[in-house]
């Protein structure tokens, strides 16, 4: 049953979604580059948005721009990135170009009237987000709508997540908060635009931002974090000896506390590698692995009941969600109680039980759950509300706004200064 419900929602989401009428006033998007992302970021989710058209797409090279644009059904192709800022019949620029040119691309793009689908991370550092999102022409009333993607934000299964955290019915609040992305060596090649520190590159600026997304969010706004101790993974040095992109973090894991005493853990890799298991050591070390996304929130111990023999009975809730950022296609929250019980100080006895929670949508009875559907992906669920922001409409509520989008970049610059690393560097474009 689980396989087949799988099978179903991975085939609408990803093979044939539902393909309904444009609108005659469908939103009107324009691609700045041939991205890969693209196509899973908009270009699917955008088949099955009535109000949605992907309309223009410009790449550095005319040529792959028209065979991108052949692929994937985009009836205008235009030969500079400009050109489609310039093109009055396009209403959203979507922004998936290396982090280095987010700043001046978005800025460009809002210069120009356009609504902004920006990719994570919003800018190169919290200069540029500050300078971006704080810019009179994107806080003015009637600005263009800016949105930096944090696609798994938008998942009811996130959503159920959080309030699981912050809805706990003993009102314990977090003690500790950990989350985790890894992808497998072999995955990206090593010219990436992930590995160049020129472009902003990194993994704290790529899938790690992710897990500091979500303890972020775990935490709360009011919470700021701070970096105790910050590894990273650099490149081993080139066969000639000389150092590999000295900047690059491979690999990352920091840890926080906050000055309300609470603490966060992330852990990213872009080239998660190892030894398996089930094979000798000695044969191979450094074989690709994976690891599910996780983000795992502890929450503090509650005194629940005290008897009059003075024994304490306390809780202890844990609640994961396995694969934050694919939920799609599977996920789970795990809510673990732990019971102490305590005599006279002393612990006498602990058990545990855990109950498991799916939301492949917003449950039953929420108005919401009319709307969305059990196959949309993250990006689905983010396009969803970028349009609704659009047309002014209330939508789910969920929203990632330019406060929020700046206190991130400053949580990576922190990050890397705590290791050692230097922030990405400054565009150098002029308002
Ligand atoms: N939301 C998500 O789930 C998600 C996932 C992956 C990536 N991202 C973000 O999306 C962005 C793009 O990632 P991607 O994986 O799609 O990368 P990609 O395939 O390398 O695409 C980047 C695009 O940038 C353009 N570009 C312009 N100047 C460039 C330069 N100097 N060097 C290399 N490329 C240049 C290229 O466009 P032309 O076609 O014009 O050559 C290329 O199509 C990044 O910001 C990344 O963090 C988001």
């Amino acid at each position: 049953m689980i396989l087949f419900e799988f099978a179903k929602r991975a085939y609408q989401a990803a093979v044939s979604p539902p393909t309904p009428a444009k609108r005659d006033d469908a939103i009107r998007f324009g691609l700045l580059g041939a991205s890969t992302i693209a196509p899973i970021a908009l270009i699917t989710p955008a088949k099955s948005h009535p109000e949605v058209i992907v309309a223009a797409v410009a790449a550095r090279d005319r040529e792959r721009a028209c065979q991108y644009a052949k692929k994937y059904n985009i009836p205008i192709v235009h030969d500079t990135y400009q050109d489609i800022l310039n093109d009055p019949s396009i209403d959203v620029i979507y922004i998936a170009l290396p982090n280095s040119l987010h700043y001046e691309w978005a800025l460009r793009s809002i210069r120009a009237g356009k609504h902004v689908l920006l990719e994570k991370p919003s800018c190169s550092n919290a200069e540029e987000a500050l300078k971006l999102f704080k810019h009179p022409l994107v806080t003015s009333p009637n600005a263009p709508v800016l949105l930096e993607a944090f696609h798994y934000q938008f998942h009811p299964a996130w959503q159920t997540f959080l309030s699981l955290v912050h809805k706990d019915p003993w009102q314990a609040p977090v003690e500790h908060v950990y989350s985790q992305q890894h992808l497998p060596k072999g995955y990206l090649s090593r010219d990436d635009i992930r590995f160049q520190y020129a472009l902003s590159g990194g993994c704290l600026m790529d899938l790690a931002t992710y897990p500091l997304s979500c303890v972020r969010q775990v935490l709360g706004r009011g919470e700021h974090l701070r970096p105790v101790d910050v590894r990273h993974r650099p490149w081993p040095p080139a066969p000639d000896g000389s150092t590999v992109e000295p900047q690059i973090d491979v690999g990352i894991s920091a840890t926080y506390v906050t000055d309300s005493g609470k603490s966060a853990q992330i852990e990213g890799d872009l080239v998660y590698a190892g030894e398996w298991s089930f094979l000798p050591a000695s044969w191979f070390k450094a074989l690709p692995k994976f690891k599910w996304p996780r983000t795992e929130a502890t929450l503090a111990e509650v005194l629940v009941e005290e008897e009059a023999d003075g024994s304490q009975h306390c809780l202890q809730r844990k609640v994961t969600l396995w694969n934050h950022l694919i939920p799609t296609i599977y996920h789970r929250v795990d809510i673990c109680d732990k019971y102490i019980i305590r005599r006279g100080g002393e612990i006498v006895r602990t058990f545990e039980n855990t109950t498991y929670v799916k939301a492949y949508n917003w449950p039953k009875g929420d108005e919401r759950s009319n709307t969305y559907q059990e196959w949309w992906t993250t990006w689905r669920c983010q396009l969803e509300e970028f349009v609704n922001r659009i047309k002014g409409r209330a939508g789910s509520g969920v929203w990632i706004d330019g406060d929020e989008s700046i206190a991130q970049m400053e949580a990576i610059d922190e990050t890397y200064d705590q290791a050692g690393l230097m922030p990405r560097p400054t565009s150098a474009y002029q308002v």
